[in-house]
Formats: C-alpha cells, sequence, structure tokens
C-alpha cells in the first residue's frame, strides 16, 4: 500500500518585516487582514504539531496543494522553503502554488520559483537549467503504482479577486499525461489549489476554467483530485471514461477553527490495487490542540472501479 499525506494552505508564519514599499500594491490589504484577524487563525505552533504527527506516521510521499505564503514577500518563500525543507527531502514532498503565492506579480525565480525542487516533475532537471517555470506544469512525478500530476492555477489577480486559471496550454499538456499514465494504468493523482468542482465557492475565489478542466477529466480519466483554497472539507466527484474520479478538500494545515472553518485537518490515503481497481482508504488526521497534537478522526474507504 501506498500512503500519501494531503496537506494544504499552510500559510506559513510569523509574517517576516514588511517595509512601507512593500506594501504599495495589493498587499497591504492582505497585510491589514492578517494583523486583524489571519495572523490568530494561522499558527506556527500547528505547523510544528503537524510536522512531528508526520515524523510518526512516515506516509510515503506528501502533497501540499498551495498558499505556503500569505501576501506574497520574497523572503516569506524562503521562510516556506526552510519549513519545507524541516519536512522532508524534495523526492518525497510534491508542491504546487496557490493563490497567495502569486499575490501580486513577482519574477518566477524571486518567488514560486524558490521551490523548484519541490515542485519539478521527474523529467523537469532543476538543477542544471536553474528553476522550473510555469510553462513546466503539469509537473509529472511516479512513485511505485502513483502518478503525481502537479497543476498551477496561480495567478496574481486584481483586488478582491482570488480566482484561479488552469489556461488551454496546462490543459492541453494535462489530456496528454492523463491519457499516457492511463495506459501505464497507473493511479494518476491531480493536485491543484483551487476546488474544481462547484460547490458554493464564492465566485470571486473560483477557478475560471474548472469546466474545461472537467472535462478534460471526464474525457481522458483520472483517480483522485486533491485540492485546497477554500479552507474546508470538499467532497465531491467526476465521472469520466475510466469511472468516477473522486475530489477531496481539505482545511488549512495551520489553521484554528475561527467559527466559519475548521481548524486544522489533514488526509493519510492508503492506496492500493486490486482487481477491481483501486482501494483507497482515506484516514481524517485532525488538531486536537497543544496537549494532544493530532488525532485520527475519521476514516472512510472507497473503491474506484477500473476495467
Ligand atoms: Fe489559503
Amino acid at each position: 500500500m501506498f500512503t500519501l499525506a494531503h496537506i494544504t494552505d499552510p500559510h506559513v508564519g510569523p509574517l517576516p518585516r514588511v517595509s512601507a514599499r512593500d506594501l504599495l500594491n495589493k498587499r497591504i490589504f492582505g497585510y491589514l487582514s492578517w494583523i486583524r484577524r489571519r495572523r490568530d487563525i494561522h499558527r506556527p505552533e500547528i505547523l510544528a504539531d503537524l510536522q512531528r504527527d508526520l515524523a510518526d506516521i512516515e506516509p510515503d510521499h506528501v502533497a501540499i496543494t498551495g498558499d505556503l505564503t500569505n501576501i506574497a514577500l520574497p523572503e516569506e518563500f524562503q521562510q516556506a522553503l526552510r519549513w519545507l525543507g524541516q519536512l522532508g527531502q524534495a523526492d518525497r514532498i510534491t508542491v504546487i502554488p496557490g493563490n497567495h503565492d502569486a499575490y501580486v506579480a513577482l519574477p518566477w525565480e524571486e518567488s514560486i520559483g524558490q521551490w523548484s525542487q519541490y515542485m519539478a516533475g521527474d523529467s523537469d532537471t532543476v538543477e542544471a537549467s536553474g528553476p522550473m517555470a510555469a510553462d513546466d506544469f503539469p509537473a509529472v512525478r511516479i512513485r511505485g503504482d502513483i502518478a503525481l500530476i502537479g497543476l498551477t492555477t496561480a495567478q496574481a489577480t486584481p483586488l478582491f479577486l482570488a480566482t484561479g486559471e488552469i489556461g488551454r496550454e496546462q490543459l492541453a499538456r494535462l489530456e496528454g499525461h492523463l491519457t499516457a499514465l492511463g495506459r501505464k494504468g497507473l493511479c494518476r493523482v491531480i493536485l491543484l489549489h483551487h476546488p474544481p468542482c462547484p460547490d458554493g465557492l464564492a465566485w470571486r475565489k473560483r477557478l475560471v476554467d474548472a469546466e474545461e478542466f472537467r472535462s478534460v477529466v471526464s474525457r481522458c480519466g483520472a483517480e483522485l483530485v486533491l485540492h485546497g483554497h477554500d479552507h474546508k472539507f470538499g467532497s465531491a466527484s467526476i465521472d469520466s471514461v475510466d469511472g468516477r474520479v473522486a475530489v477531496f478538500g481539505v482545511p488549512s494545515a495551520s489553521a484554528l477553527a475561527d467559527g466559519k472553518r475548521p481548524q486544522s485537518h489533514y488526509h493519510l490515503y492508503g492506496i492500493d490495487r486490486s482487481a477491481r481497481g483501486w482501494e483507497i482508504t482515506v484516514k481524517v488526521r485532525r488538531y486536537d490542540g497543544r496537549e494532544i497534537g493530532f488525532v485520527q478522526s475519521d476514516v472512510r474507504a472507497l473503491t474506484l472501479e477500473r476495467t
């Protein structure tokens, strides 16, 4: 059995020192939101407990679906990189960016590109060619029977918008990957930040080309789609040519409950090939306070039948 931990939206803190110049753009609103509210919700000590829990459980792989930063300050990308280094080695952790990681437009090398080792696909030679670029997505990593397919939906948006977009070219590349990986009989796990199924998400936070994404998945097949963004649980499915595709989201990895959204949780997937297709166990790990740390709060099993 392959074990995959899915954590999302860690919003690593505390916020580094900011200058007035850093805030002469959309960041001022994110900064004020951090000072007023978010710094009390996204707690570094919860991420420390999460790190301990993952060290105890030792999953085969960890997928992180974006929003490692808060207002995309250059120092935040380095801070997130140090946090990733504490979590583990880049070949066992796959990262994709979220909208907060593109809060304002920055050169790739100074921002998201800092995490190239954690994002690069098996065929991307990060060390030889320098940081990967947005055009390198989807990034495909194969680990045992599992193919992790990382997408980017991160793009700088105007004030008050937190939308994401995959784009036609990336969708075309996704189509090719899903078909080829399906022919190899691998368990295709797609990672993206924005939820791809309508679930009451605010219009201003939507994935602009969600319908096009679902259409590609429907035509080419996949097994799991994992996302973040809304800091809530999400559970949906997409009917595909190969059968049902399960779509799951989890709350923020660093959050205390705030009345609207739950406290930190993450999912631990056990993925097994069977005669019928794929047997998947989803264990829910919940943060239960400093004394206790993370505990298993629920478990569900699903069968994805494949011919
Ligand atoms: Fe987030």
